[in-house]
């Protein structure tokens, strides 16, 4: 997968891909700082700039969302708004120390469309090709941080991860070895969890959903912290 879009778009100029943005050598700050100029595909028009990753640089758990959101958009930091406030309590309610966690997205930029009156920017899902874009960075963050153990968030960080057939309902909660492919991050020992994503959580409402899907989260990350 890794430089190749398997969705309809064949190499040439219109290609998107992160990959010439990517330094060739350094740390995480050399990293950050070059994602801040990536234009490795539409995306980062009409926003405030790449979110990069935040937390702990050599953690054992790294935990990728999907894309940055509105706030983070605004703030420039990952897991600031609402879905971020909702993991932040599960995991807790999981036992995890947040200080202690890695925590990204695979899309650095957020995708939006606004609102008839153009006030509000409407959360939409990066596609696979954007996905796939953004790809290598999120590979150089799991080569640097070298977690023991990933956990993806939704749908779009599964794909991510795990290929373009993963479905959050049939492949969540089991730690299993991510699948190398050539990439460089899967380094044999590297495991990876799926769960939902938080703003699942959120859209499921108030009721009985709601508690159930959190309950999920919380149980799927409790797992993840057992297999370390
Ligand atoms: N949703 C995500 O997946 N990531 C964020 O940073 C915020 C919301
Ligand atoms: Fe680059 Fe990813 Fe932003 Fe696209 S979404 S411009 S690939 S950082």
């Amino acid at each position: 997968m890794n430089g190749t879009h398997d969705d309809g778009a064949g190499p040439g100029p219109e290609a998107y891909d992160a990959t010439p943005f990517l330094p060739a050598r350094g740390g995480m700050p050399a990293h950050r700082r070059a994602a801040a100029d990536c234009r490795g595909c539409p995306l980062f028009e009409n926003t405030t700039g790449t979110v990069f990753g935040r937390g702990d640089a050599h953690a054992r758990l790294m935990l990728v969302g999907e894309q940055p959101g509105d706030q983070e958009d605004r703030e420039g930091e990952a897991f600031v708004g609402p879905a971020g406030r909702l993991l932040s309590r599960a995991l807790r309610d999981a036992g995890i120390d947040e200080d202690e966690v890695y925590l990204t997205n695979a899309v650095k930029h957020f995708k939006f469309t606004q609102d008839e009156t153009r006030k509000r920017r409407i959360h939409k899902a990066p596609s696979l090709r954007e996905t796939l874009a953004c790809r290598p960075w999120l590979l150089a963050e799991l080569r640097l941080v070298s977690p023991e153990l990933v956990v993806t968030l939704g749908a779009t960080a599964g794909r991510a991860l795990l290929g373009p057939s993963f479905r959050v309902g049939t492949d969540r909660g089991v730690p299993r070895p991510l699948p190398d492919e050539g990439n460089g991050a899967g380094n044999g020992e590297l495991r990876v969890l799926a769960t939902v994503h938080p703003s699942a959580v959120l859209r499921a409402g108030g009721g009985g959903d709601r508690e159930e899907l959190y309950a999920g989260l919380v149980a799927d990350l409790r797992t993840a912290a057992d297999a370390l």
